[in-house]
């Protein structure tokens, strides 16, 4: 990667070779989905395809569905065999087709959960369940406000409309999924520190992939030294050892559509 260049966070070789923790920690979510032989599964927001080909080895029917084309054709690539679409979580086109939604680190990037869980309880058949982990309230709290420090440093205004992610509570998010019909039976909130790959490089590249709409509007002359800001900020706390962390916090939820 280019030292300076902010990269489209959905490049998918670049995902799959730098960041394969995403899908790597969520083998425990699988456990807690539980697939059974038969099932008809959603896999919502699949990437590159990594734990839709875990669930349908369970025996499950999946498919996975992701909103970038890039992802999409990747995971055709990764896994001929499945069945994968590009689709927005935001339109959903499924009416009582699935026995289970399942997500793993995709509704953090959807501002609009409403339209999202809407979608989700019209696609599920009665008695379906909802599966999913996300970011939670104040996940990446000391990266973000690392950003807006070094942001200010450098005399540019914090404009929160340029932050792209979604991080409810349990509290809120759980309100959110009863509100449209969908059960809470199981939901927990917890600290997860991510190591990140690449030694000194972790953070840069993780920003490069995941934060870069806080850069949007600055001139690239100037981005190294943010990033130089940003890692001034973080070392003392999230890196160890010649390794960065990312400060995760993560919500587990499942839901029954009553
Ligand atoms: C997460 O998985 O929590 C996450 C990933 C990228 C950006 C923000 C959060």
């Amino acid at each position: 990667m280019d030292s300076t260049k902010f990269e489209n966070q959905w490049n998918a070789e670049l995902y799959d070779s730098k960041h394969s923790f995403v899908s790597e920690l969520a083998t425990d979510l699988v456990e807690l989905l539980s697939p059974k032989q038969g099932e008809c599964i959603l896999d919502l927001g699949c990437g590159t395809g990594h734990l839709t080909y875990k669930i349908a080895s369970k025996g499950a029917k999946v498919m996975g569905i992701d909103s970038a084309p890039t992802m999409i054709e990747q995971a055709r690539k990764n896994y001929p065999q499945l069945d994968f679409d590009v689709i927005n979580a935001k339109n959903l086109p499924f009416t009582e087709q699935f026995d289970v939604v399942f997500s793993n680190a995709v509704l953090h990037w959807i501002k609009e959960a409403e339209e999202v869980v809407v979608g989700i309880n019209r696609a599920l058949k009665p008695g379906g369940r909802f599966v999913a982990e996300f970011g939670g309230k104040d996940n990446v709290k000391a990266i973000v406000t690392a950003i807006y420090n070094a942001l200010q440093k450098n005399n540019y205004p914090v404009d929160a409309t340029l932050n792209p992610w979604y991080f409810p509570s349990i509290g809120e998010y759980g309100s959110l999924l009863e509100k449209h019909g969908l059960q809470l039976t199981f939901a927990t909130l917890f600290e997860r520190p991510t190591p990140l790959e690449d030694g000194q490089q972790g953070m840069q590249n993780w920003i490069k992939m995941f934060a870069n709409s806080f850069f949007s509007k600055l001139p690239l002359e100037n981005q190294l030294s943010i990033l130089t800001d940003i890692e001034d900020y973080l070392r003392p706390s999230l890196y160890k050892n010649g390794t960065w962390f990312a400060d995760y916090r993560r919500i587990r939820v499942i839901a029954i559509k009553l």
